[in-house]
């Protein structure tokens, strides 16, 4: 299967993807990078030699735009699955028509419960015992598509933010390679709010 992944941050998620990519067996390679800005996932990108293209919200005059230009770049690598690893950008409609079913997001508490960019924070804040990380299809709403993989992480006493997330971001990884390369090999079904992987 080939994957366009797109990222905004480190890219440690998308590493894990091209490191487990390296097997052949795994079923699945990353034929291009897309961000939404400058970032250290792009140069792990260029590191493995696989083309990246960057499109940022500012160059468009409208939101809409902007989406519909993100939906071209994806669809000129011709995907069979899209993975947000990171990608701090919420799509929409335009891109959705084309790739809604397709593309799958990592998020970094136990959905849905936490969503939004603080995931991390939120769950910290809020006091829970157990937190961790979801991957699901990405739909119109904000980290709120079908469940495809869930890990769950115990809170620390003494844990902040960063600590916390460091371990999310371990689990993440795991969870991410494998749901990745489960869907890619063994094919997938969506019914109503369910992910069935035969
Ligand atoms: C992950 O925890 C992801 O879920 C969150 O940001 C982090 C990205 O990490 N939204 P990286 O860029 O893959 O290292």
């Amino acid at each position: 299967a080939r994957l366009v992944v797109l990222v905004s941050g480190s890219g440690t998620n998308l590493q894990a993807l091209l490191d487990a990519a390296a097997d052949p067996a795994y079923g699945a390679r990353v034929v291009a990078v897309g961000a939404d800005r400058d970032c250290t996932g792009l140069r792990r990108a260029e590191a493995a030699g696989i083309p990246t293209f960057v499109r940022r919200v500012r160059d468009h005059a409208t939101r809409e735009e902007w989406d519909e230009a993100l939906a071209a770049d994806v669809a000129a690598h011709t995907p069979d699955l899209v993975v947000s690893a990171g990608f701090m950008k919420i799509v929409g409609a335009r891109y959705l028509a084309r790739f809604a079913g397709r593309t799958v997001n990592t998020h970094p508490a136990l959905l849905p419960s936490f969503p939004g960019a603080h995931g991390v924070r939120d769950a910290l804040a809020h006091g829970v015992k157990v937190t961790g990380c979801t991957v699901h299809f990405v739909d119109e709403g904000v980290d709120a598509g079908p469940i495809i993989a869930q890990r769950a992480v115990d809170v620390r006493e003494d844990d902040d933010e960063s600590a916390l997330h460091e371990r999310i971001k371990e689990a993440e990884r795991d969870m991410l390679v494998d749901a990745v390369g489960r869907l890619a090999r063994d094919g997938y079904r969506i019914e109503g709010r369910k992910v069935l992987i035969p």
